[in-house]
Parts: C-alpha cells; structure tokens; sequence
C-alpha cells in the first residue's frame, strides 16, 4: 500500500514536471556552447559544418578575402552536406560590401527545364502523380550554384579558382565518417538512394547503407570538382560535367538538355527592404517568399509591444502567430517568380497594409480556420537545406542559404559525377492548391513554367541600425526558414537577449495552412498552452527544423554563434 502510493505520488511529480517542461531561458544555458559560440575581433563564420568552417578560415589564412571564404564553404559543404546541399543544387546570397554601402543579392536558383510544363507533375485527370517532383530525374531543376558561386568569387575575390576549391576536393577524394545527422538521412532516403546505381555506388556500397562512423568517399565528386577548378562554370555548363547530367537525364527519359545548361543565368537582384522600429532589414526577394513575409510579419508586429510582456507570454504568442498566419495566406496567394508573374511586392510590404492586417488580430480570440481563408492540412515536412554567415572587421558580411531542397534532394546522382541532382521542382505548385514537401500551399502564380524559378522561403537575412551593419543571419528549414529569421530578430533587438540565447530560444511558427502553431518540442509550460487554447489556438510540439547561423557586429567584437540544435561550428579568429 505504502509501496504503491509512493509510486504514485512518484509518477505525479513526473508527470507534473513534464506537463510544465520549459525548454525556455532557462534551459538555453543547458546547450552546449563549444562549436557554437565564438567570440573575435577580425572575422567570423559560422556553418553547418566543421570542414567547411575550417576550409574558409584557410583561404583567409592564405591571404583571401571574405568572398574567397563564402566560395570554400559553399563547395567544401556540398562535400560535406551532401543530403541538403550541393553543386548539384542552387541559392541565394547577399553581400554587404562596406567599401561601396551595398547590399547586393544573388540569385542562383535553379530553373525548370525548357521542356517543362505547368501539367507534368499530373495524370490524365488531372491528378498529382505519386512523388513525380520528389523523385528521380524529374524532380530536377538546371543547377545554378555553381555559376553564382563562380561569378560571385570572379567578380570579388582575391584568390584563384584553385584555392577555393582545393578543401572540397581534398574532402571529396580523402572522405569523412558519417555522421548522425547524415546518417538519419540516409536512412530517410534509404529507398531511392539504393535504386539507383549511380547513388547506390557512393551511399549505398554493396545494397548496404552506410552507418555512422563509416567513410564517406566520393571520388567522381572529387573528379567532377578537380573539372571545375580548372575549367571554371565551362565545365559545368558547356562540358563534361554538362554531358554527364544530360545524358543521365536521357537515360531517364528526363527533360534537361545542354540548352537548358547554356541558358542558365544568375541574377543580381535587388534585395527586399524594410525597417522595423530604427533597424533597417534587407533580405531575399523573389523567387524567394522569405524577406517579403519576414518584412511583412515585422511590420504588422510593430503596432503592438512585444517587449512588455515578453517572448513567450500567450499574448505576445498570439499576436506573432496570428501575422504570421497573415503571412502565410498571402504567400499562397500572391508569390511566385516575379520574373514570371507580378507580385506585390510594394504593398505586401507596406506598413499601411500592416496596419490593416494588425487591426484584424483580437486581443485574445486566434483566427478561425475560415477567418483567413480557405485550405486543407498538409502534413508538415522536414528540415534540409544550409546556410553560412561570414562576417570581417570592416563589416563586410555575406549570407547564404544554399539548398537541393529534399534529403539528398530528387535521390539521383548524375552518373559518372558525383552529384546528387536536386529536386527543386517541388517547390513549384503542382496545381493550385496543392501543397509542397513544405505543407506549404501555392497558387497559379506559383506554376511550373520554362525557365521559371520555384517559390522559394530560403532568408539569408542582414540588419542594420544606425547605418552600421548589426547581424546576420539565415537558417535552413523549408517554410519555417522565414519565422524562424524573424524570431531570432525580435529576439536579438526587440527582447534585447545576448545572440547565443536569441539563437537557442524556443521557438514557433504558423503557416495558415495547417491552421495550428507549432512549437519547438516541449517548450512551453502547460499554463501557457492552456491560456492559447482558451484563445482558439491548436498548438502542436515538434521541432521546426531550424539551425540559425548568426553573427553580430558588438562595437569592436563579433559574436558567431552556430544554432546549438545541429552539429555546426562558429569559428572566429
Ligand atoms: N527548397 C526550400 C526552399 O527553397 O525554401
């Protein structure tokens, strides 16, 4: 009898604990702070990769410049990451360059192919085809990582094509164990990775998976990047490498041909702007839903005050999930590539139209699911994708999130090269209405069509205040990029937290379509919950996938921290 009542009184304080779990401030100082703080004077980079932090911590050794060290990440962490990123795939990238007081903003997305059409993803019917844009050769877009990065490096770098890619190549041809995360992906994309024997060979020698701790070689890879240091983007898109992907996609009956490879372009566009209360924001524009919705959202939360109730009071919870469904509603509805299809940019970022929003929000009654309009739930997907930010003295600041969108993206690697060919296509609405890997929902403006650029939420992210430029920032994620960047802003400026803690707090994220907030898993106190429900919230725990890379320019310091969630490294000196 005793026996038994304490075991109950045992599991009511275990329970009781769990129920009011905080994953808040509190538990931030739980995380690990090795790999993932740093603190320097000079220069900082903080990656989601060990490799790829010391690769571009070389090139300035050897004389280089901050654009010398974002071309070694990106082509070490295509090495490195090879389930979210790759020249295989394509990006965005701002630069502030502090001699001239620009932002510029690259685009090197990747394209549908020529041959593509705004029905080839469905049957007769008019029905979506099973995993059509997941996988295999028809998930694929013409890569432009390659390109951008080169062009970039070409026009603002000090050392040879040759010195940037020596780490990748090294990593590629010596190999590296396999770690947890690549590991779980692995597993994840177990089925389409050993079907083709092109990926069979590299990830999936002898029918078997590769486990942790085991070598990953990728010698055609090795080969493939030894081309383009000598041959630049030639190679690439005129050469070997370009008969290489075209002849897998003929093998496959897939629609890339050279043409699609000798008219794929970047963009230098013009970066999205706005300010809230006295910083100023510049971020991705489209393809990219990003800097517009983050712009959008911080507008709309400047009619409010945050900071008097704190991060995670329910009603500071309500108002910013309740913009972000905003958000979200007019990203189904409005964006898609503006080359392609007129988006408001102007008004979507207008503080007037913010304020309108603003006025629909209740002080304590959340949107019903018809309020902001109409949908289905998609189920939520996962977290791939990478993202750098790299910071010098001067300020000059470079931040990029770099992607093949899926776990080891379409799955097929294009015979003979190493590379694991994306499946970006996805991110194109296969019909209005329909939903992404993302559960994120798209409209006609969002269509396949050739040479169009998918809808994308990737937001390499730069604030400024009083002129000077403060942080930089980005994540990988999917939809969650954009809530997750601006989070980290409210948390860093609004709430005035150190950078470490703005980057490991808890954090949210709704996107209108499933009509629920989800939070970062057992991160709330049950009170905090219950007052939300009471609200009309549904509230759901799972992580959202984020892993921001920060860094802060503190007077003479900068601060870099590596989202301590992942397996990154801040690395300054
Ligand atoms: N593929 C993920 C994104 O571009 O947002």
């Amino acid at each position: 009898m005793v026996k038994n009542a304490t075991y109950l009184i045992l599991l009511s304080l275990i329970f009781t604990s769990c129920a009011s779990k905080k994953y808040l401030m509190e538990d931030v100082k739980n995380f690990k702070k090795e790999n993932h703080l740093s603190t320097s004077k000079d220069f900082m980079i903080t990656s989601q990769g060990h490799y790829s932090s010391k690769a571009a911590k070389e090139v300035i050794d050897k004389g280089g410049n901050i654009i010398d060290a974002m071309a070694a990440i990106s082509f070490v962490i295509s090495v490195e990451r090879p389930q979210s990123t790759g020249i295989g795939g394509g990006g965005f990238l701002l630069f502030y360059e502090k001699k001239t007081d620009t932002v510029h903003a690259f685009d090197f997305r990747e394209k549908a192919p020529l041959r593509s059409d705004s029905k080839m993803y469905l049957d007769k019917s008019g029905n979506e085809i099973d995993r059509k844009s997941l996988d295999g050769i028809f998930a694929v877009g013409v890569p432009g990582l390659v390109k951008g990065v080169l062009e970039i490096h070409k026009k603002y770098g000090k050392l040879k094509r040759a010195d940037v890619l020596k780490s990748a190549i090294d990593l590629a041809r010596n190999g590296m164990p396999v770690y947890e995360e690549l590991r779980r992906a692995l597993k994840g994309r177990e089925k389409v990775l050993c079907k083709y024997e092109s990926s069979k060979k590299i990830f999936c020698p002898g029918g078997e998976l590769l486990k942790e701790g085991e070598v990953l070689k990728q010698n055609d890879l090795a080969n493939t990047l030894e081309r383009i240091s000598r041959f630049g983007e030639k190679d690439f898109y005129h050469g070997e490498t370009m008969r290489k992907i075209v002849s897998t996609s003929k093998k496959y009956k897939g629609l890339l041909t050279r043409k699609d490879f000798r008219k794929y372009n970047v963009v230098n566009r013009r970066p999205i702007s706005g300010t809230y209360k006295n910083l100023k924001i510049y971020s991705m524009s489209p393809p990219s839903s990003g800097g517009v919705h983050i712009i959008q959202i911080l507008n709309i939360l400047e009619n409010t005050n945050l900071k008097k109730n704190g991060p995670y009071h329910p009603k500071s919870i309500h108002y910013v999930s309740s913009a972000m469904e905003m958000a979200f509603a007019d990203r189904a509805a409005y964006l898609g590539d503006s080359d392609f299809v007129k988006v408001p940019l102007k008004g979507l970022t207008s503080k007037k139209y913010a304020k309108r929003l603003f006025d629909k929000i209740k002080e304590n009654e959340a949107f019903k699911k018809e309020d902001i309009s109409k949908g289905d739930a998609p189920a939520y997907e996962s977290d791939h994708t990478t993202h750098f930010t790299i910071m010098d003295k001067e300020g000059n600041t470079v931040v990029s999130t770099q992607t093949i969108n899926g776990w080891f993206g379409s799955g097929l690697v294009a015979e003979g090269t190493g590379i694991v060919l994306n499946n970006e296509m996805d991110d194109f609405s296969t019909k209005p209405g329909a939903m992404n890997l993302f559960g994120a929902v798209g409209s006609k403006q969002n269509l396949v069509a050739p040479e169009k650029r998918p809808l994308s939420s990737m937001s390499p992210t730069i604030v400024f205040k009083d002129g000077e430029v403060k942080l930089g920032v980005g994540t990988p994620s999917g939809t969650r990029i954009l809530t997750c960047v601006m989070q980290t802003i409210l948390n860093y400026f609004e709430y005035e937290k150190p950078l470490y803690e703005a980057v490991a707090m808890a954090r949210y994220h709704h996107q209108w379509r499933p009509h629920q907030i989800r939070f970062d898993e057992a991160s709330l106190s049950s009170s905090v919950v219950s007052e939300l429900e009471e609200m009309g919230h549904k509230v759901k725990f799972k992580n959202l996938g984020c892993r921001i890379q920060a860094v802060a320019k503190e007077g003479d310091v900068i601060t870099g921290v590596s989202d301590p969630r992942g397996e990154g490294k801040a690395l300054g000196f």
